[in-house]
């Protein structure tokens, strides 16, 4: 075979191979083996000085002629190829527009949490600020200082769980505090009496825990806020004027507040406020039991005990303190007839709200 014919066939086998590639980088490798810097056609120009002078201008014509054949049919081989694989790309990746968009869910804060921030909005647009305390407390702050020492029968309506049983079974052992889950947030009131001198105007909003079983209207565990004023010449007067203010804010004007005469140990005297029943507006009905009434809070004046025990002269000064119950409040203001519903986390039920 002569030069000549050796660079057709190579030529002609060359044209074939791209022709045929499957992908880029075949091209590419096609590219590299003729036309690159040792490819074997490149080897034959470099190799022109070897050949006979009469054949060499015959030699170089072809040689030239095939190397820009295979270099243009490189080039349109990978433009088409480029094609194909950007189609091919877009196939895989493709977004099918006739499917439905995937809705991104808002989340919303939960009913406890709006109430609880409602309730603080209220009494700190009338000058009160937010205190917080423990949830794990001592018998101390949770029952001794408010003025219900170890065997006092009102404890027995506030069973808890205990974290530290120091009295071996009798939790009457003085000067031993057991340390349990706070079965009310009254022990914040100790806690800023003993931290900061009258004025005091706060509330405490927090979990509070007790050994009662789940029913429409007891949870294990809920949420209070708790009330506290202490000042000069403070009298049962103010106590009524901020507590119909605030059944106002929260329920709606239309609704109506009644105080009943209520024991606490920690307050004397002692009132339990009703609203009027959302529902029957006091007609009577199934859910207010017949009454017109729903029980919301607890209430009274700080007993004197309380504030000799936390360093406040009650001579000098008095006050009022309340405790409402968080998830009786949303129940009330949206006649929900179960606390339990509250917590089930049925998105039907919560987002009404
Ligand atoms: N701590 C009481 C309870 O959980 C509620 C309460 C009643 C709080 C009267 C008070 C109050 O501050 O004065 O049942």
């Amino acid at each position: 075979m002569s030069v000549v014919e050796e660079i057709q066939a190579l030529r002609t086998e060359t044209m074939d191979a791209i022709a045929g590639a499957a992908d880029s980088d075949a091209l590419n490798n096609i590219r590299i083996k003729v036309v690159g810097k040792s490819g074997t056609l490149t080897a034959y120009l470099r190799s022109m000085g070897q050949i006979p002078a009469d054949q060499r201008a015959e030699v170089g014509k072809t040689v030239n002629a095939a190397r820009n054949e295979i270099e243009e049919a490189l080039e349109s081989k990978k433009a088409e190829l480029k094609t194909a694989e950007l189609e091919a790309s877009m196939e895989a990746g493709a977004v099918d527009i006739t499917l439905p968009g995937r809705v991104q869910q808002m989340g919303t804060r939960h009913l406890i949490t709006r109430i609880t921030e409602e309730v603080a909005e209220i009494f700190l647009g009338i000058g009160y600020s937010v205190a917080h305390g423990p949830e794990v407390e001592t018998d101390f702050y949770n029952f001794e200082a408010l003025n219900a020492p170890a065997d006092h029968p009102s404890r027995s309506m506030q069973d808890t769980f205990y974290v530290v049983d120091r009295s071996g079974g009798h939790r009457a052992v003085k000067g031993e505090s057991d340390v349990l889950l706070r079965t009310q947030t009254s022990g914040v009131q100790v806690h800023v009496m003993e931290e900061q001198k009258p004025p005091i105007y706060i509330i405490a909003p927090g979990k509070v825990y007790r050994r009662d079983v789940a029913d429409p209207s007891h949870l294990p565990q809920f949420n209070q806020i708790e009330g506290l004023v202490v000042d000069k010449g403070i009298t049962f007067g103010d106590l009524k004027g901020t507590l119909e203010y605030f059944c106002k804010e929260m329920f709606g004007p239309d609704r109506k507040t009644r105080f009943r005469a209520h024991y606490f140990p920690f307050t004397e005297p002692s009132a339990e406020v009703d609203v009027s029943c959302g529902i029957c507006h006091g007609e009577g009905c199934r859910f207010c039991k017949g009454t017109g009434w729903l029980e919301i809070l607890g209430c009274g004046m700080v007993d004197p005990n309380v504030l000799v025990a936390c360093g406040i002269d009650p001579e000098e000064y008095s006050g009022f303190a309340f405790g409402v119950g968080v998830e009786r409040v949303a129940c009330l203001k949206y006649n929900v007839p179960d606390l339990r519903m509250l917590l089930e986390g049925d998105m039907r039920f919560l987002r009404q709200f």
